[in-house]
C-alpha cells in the first residue's frame, strides 16, 4: 500500500494544545503529516506566518513524521501539489460540524480524489480555540495549560506593553 500523506491545514494563530493533540493523533495514524499554515489568514493576525511556523516547528520536533509548511491559494491545489491523499481536520463539538462539513464537501467537489478525515481532540480541549486564547492573553488573563509553554511565553511578550 502507498504511504499516506495527510495535510492538516489551518491558521494556527497560535498553535494550541488542542491542535497539538490532533497533530499527535494524526502522526500515529498517517505515515506522514504536514501541518500547513495558511498565509495571511486574517488582515491582522496576532503572530506572523513565520512566527506561527517557528512555534509549530518547536512543539512538533518530537514527532519524526511531522513537517511544517506554508500554503496560500486553494487548499486542494496545495494538497495536489504535495501529492497528498488526505486533509485532516479536527472537530471539537457539534458546532464545528456544519462549517467543517461544508468545507469538506466543497473540497470534495473541487478534488474528488482527496479524502477529508475528521479526528476528535481530547475532551479537555473541546472548548479551546486559538481565538479565545488570543483574547484572554491580550487582556492579561492566564493561558497556562491551553497552549504549549513556548507559545505561552510568546503570548506574554506580545501582551506586555
Ligand atoms: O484554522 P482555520 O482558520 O479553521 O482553517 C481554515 C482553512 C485554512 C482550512 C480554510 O480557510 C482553507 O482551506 N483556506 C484555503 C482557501 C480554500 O481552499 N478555500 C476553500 C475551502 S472549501
Amino acid at each position: 500500500m502507498k504511504p499516506i500523506l495527510a495535510i492538516y491545514p489551518g491558521s494556527f494563530d497560535p498553535v494550541t494544545n488542542g491542535h497539538l493533540d490532533l497533530i499527535e493523533r494524526g502522526s500515529k495514524i498517517f505515515d506522514r503529516l504536514v501541518v500547513a499554515v495558511l498565509r495571511n489568514v486574517e488582515k491582522t493576525p496576532l503572530f506572523s506566518t513565520e512566527e506561527r511556523c517557528e512555534m509549530l516547528r518547536e512543539v512538533t520536533r518530537v514527532f519524526s513524521n511531522v513537517e511544517i509548511d506554508l500554503f496560500d491559494g486553494l487548499l486542494v491545489d496545495y494538497v495536489n501539489r504535495r501529492n497528498a491523499q488526505v486533509i485532516l481536520r479536527g472537530i471539537r463539538a457539534i458546532s464545528d460540524y456544519e462549517y467543517e462539513l461544508q468545507m469538506a464537501m466543497m473540497n470534495r467537489r473541487l478534488a474528488p480524489q482527496i479524502e477529508t478525515v475528521f479526528m476528535l481532540p481530547a475532551e479537555a480541549y473541546s472548548y479551546l480555540s486559538a481565538r479565545l486564547v488570543r483574547e484572554i492573553a491580550q487582556l492579561g488573563g492566564p493561558v497556562h495549560g491551553l497552549v504549549p509553554a513556548v507559545v505561552e511565553e510568546r503570548l506574554r511578550i506580545k501582551a506586555s506593553p
